[in-house]
């Protein structure tokens, strides 16, 4: 499996499997036929509420422990220095792991210094081997960046063909923050999988057009997690490696940006407000 360095030196793949929006009473079973279907990556959230099933399929699988690079989040209800380390145990008690790979702050909101201070100490202490952030903007992360000890090792960001992050992925790479796209296929939103463009590159390489956003992302040097629930495409959006883009075909791929969110602004002030109030069940 391919993997990215993050800037502790630990490697994560650059491919994993993303369990948003699968009911909890599904996502053992395709927790489990993600781990057949050769996935070592998987990111979840204590917001998904599905730590629980991810944790019994990594269990049921047999799969060694060292072999698997589990993610999950800390939400905003759960911000701060006193609930940060609170909610990391219940985390882990759920996912029944005694560490984390990779442990991020959801959203930019709340006590994000708290959080952060919080996950610093986790880092050090050894139970998770690295921290970071998701959904921060360059001017969040940089100011995070400067006034705190440990640098993110990543900023999981909405990217896909429609909204490409190229200039913010600039930014991370200078400062040592590796870009992990969630929404890959922008959940088909733009009519993605019949899009023209990816469909004559697809057409061209013989791959279907999820293949042909994912080795684009990879290509780029983007850490890529799809969600699929269905075994078929789970091996499908697995099998990227063994072609490659043209210049040409990277260049027509970068005029469907539109610069913009497919989905909500996280600066937009009644979204930060709306998504602040959201707070989790048990
Ligand atoms: N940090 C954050 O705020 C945040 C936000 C959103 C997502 N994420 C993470 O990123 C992961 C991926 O993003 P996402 O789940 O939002 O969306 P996505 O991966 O862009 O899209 C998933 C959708 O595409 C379909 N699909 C998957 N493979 C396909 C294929 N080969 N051909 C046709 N359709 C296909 C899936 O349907 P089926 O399941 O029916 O196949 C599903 O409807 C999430 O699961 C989560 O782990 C993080």
């Amino acid at each position: 499996m391919q993997t990215v360095t993050l800037n502790n030196g630990v490697e994560m793949p650059i491919l994993g499997f993303g369990v948003y929006q699968i009911p909890p009473e599904q996502t053992e079973q395709a927790v489990a036929d993600a781990l057949a279907a050769g996935y070592r990556s998987l990111d979840t959230a204590a917001a998904y509420g599905n730590e629980e099933a991810v944790g019994r399929a990594i269990r049921s699988s047999g799969i060694p422990r060292e072999d698997l690079f589990v993610t999950t989040k800390l939400w905003i209800s759960d911000a701060g220095e006193d609930k940060a380390k609170p909610a990391f145990d219940t985390s882990l008690r759920k996912l029944g792991l005694d560490y984390l790979d990779l442990y991020l702050i959801h959203q930019p909101y709340g006590d994000v210094y708290g959080s952060w201070r919080a996950l610093e100490r986790l880092h050090g202490e050894g139970l998770v081997r690295a921290i970071g952030v998701s959904n921060f903007y360059p001017d969040r992360l940089v100011d995070l960046i400067d006034h705190n000890e440990v640098t993110p090792a990543v900023n999981q960001i909405e990217t896909h063909p429609f909204f490409q992050r190229t200039a913010d992925q600039d930014l991370m790479r200078e400062r040592g923050v590796q870009i992990e796209s969630w929404g890959p296929f922008a959940e088909g939103r733009n009519n993605l999988f019949t899009d023209p463009v990816l469909s004559k590159i697809a057409a061209a390489h013989g791959k279907s057009v999820a293949q042909v956003v994912l080795r684009w992302l990879v290509q780029r040097g983007v850490v890529v997690i799809p969600k699929s629930v269905r075994a078929e495409r789970m091996a499908e959006n697995s099998d990227i490696f063994g072609f490659q883009l043209t210049d040409d075909q990277m260049a027509a791929v970068a005029t469907l940006d539109t610069g913009a969110s497919l989905f909500f602004d996280h600066r937009d002030p009644a979204m930060v407000s709306r998504l602040g109030n959201v707070t989790l069940g048990s």
